[in-house]
């Protein structure tokens, strides 16, 4: 990142600035100290790792929008140009980690210049673009180039959406990030969580975030449903409220061995892609109460 005077094209920084930079552009978690913040050891290697799948499993409040937000920061500040893009079951999520991201920049002493600026998108003078995405799978436009994808509140955004989005980062290699709290043994984020692969998985709760008072959590803990307690502060995905069966009990009844009874069949993708969707095969029946019938 070279800052330069708007509408100059020169430089606005000495050889102390460019020596700055090659730091940040090496160390991201410098970064974080240009803009004021004393990071967490885990938010610091957050922001360090290059893996190209991150998960964030972390409560609530921990600071995972604010250490995402700073990724995305340094994505478009080092690696320009480069097309970042913000997702959430919310449009106005999606502006919440925007709005971080903004914070971040007017707090750096020299930051790149916004040439272009709406409340859902801003171009820099480098030639990154940073855009929230609407949290419906219907209106989003596919995006190619994408350097970085972040999904905040993971656990809400739907499958469908999720499966939309993913193919954007197929022909650039870009990087994916999810963060969230958990929100019952479903869907996509449970499952990349459990068992998807390529997943660099970091999980923080609630007491292990500095900020959040012992004395205020014990409080939470005796006024919710635990159930809610430890989904919400212990990183714990539930059983969904509204199953027959448990998570568990689904699990022990498939079995990889017994063919399946009807083919494979595919979801076409608006863009063409398409994803095999293999039934599953369930154990035979077992007699006795509790069996499979
Ligand atoms: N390393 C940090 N130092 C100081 N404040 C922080 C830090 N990380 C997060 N915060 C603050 O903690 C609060 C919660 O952070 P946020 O990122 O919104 O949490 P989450 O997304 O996990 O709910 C915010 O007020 C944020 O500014
Ligand atoms: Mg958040």
């Amino acid at each position: 990142m070279i800052a330069r005077e708007a509408g100059s094209g020169q430089p606005a920084v000495g050889t102390q600035g460019i020596a700055r930079d090659l730091a940040v552009a090496l160390d991201p978690a410098l970064l974080a100290h240009d803009v004021g913040l004393d990071l967490d050891a885990w938010q610091q290697d957050a922001l360090r790792s290059r893996e190209q799948q991150l998960i964030l499993l972390c409560s609530r409040q921990s600071g995972k929008s604010t250490v995402s937000s700073l990724i995305a920061l340094h994505e478009a500040l080092y690696r320009a140009p480069a097309l970042v893009l913000l997702l959430a079951p919310a449009l106005r999520q999606a502006q919440e980690l925007y709005r971080k991201l903004k914070d971040g920049l007017n707090a750096l002493d020299r930051p790149v210049p916004i040439i272009e600026e709406s409340a859902l998108r801003m171009e820099l003078a480098n030639g990154s673009r940073i855009m929230c995405l609407p949290g419906k799978e219907a209106t989003i436009r596919g995006f190619s180039g994408v350097a970085l994808l972040i999904v905040d509140e993971a656990s809400r955004v739907s499958d469908e959406l999720y499966q939309a989005v993913r193919p954007m980062l197929a022909v650039s290699g870009g990087r994916i990030l999810l963060l969230s709290t958990p929100w019952g043994k479903r869907g996509f984020f449970f499952e990349e969580w459990t068992s998807g692969e390529g997943w660099e998985r970091v999980r923080v709760t609630a007491e292990q975030c500095r900020r959040i008072p012992r004395d205020w959590l014990q409080r939470e803990r005796r006024s919710l449903p635990s159930r809610v307690f430890d989904s919400e502060y212990m990183c714990v995905f539930g059983e969904t409220e509204d199953s027959v069966f448990g998570w568990g009990e689904v699990m022990t009844a498939v079995d990889g061995g017994v063919a399946p009874l009807f083919a494979p069949s595919q979801i076409v993708h608006p863009e063409g892609t398409r994803d095999d969707i293999a039934p599953l095969a369930v154990r035979p029946a077992k007699t006795g109460t509790g069996g499979w019938r």
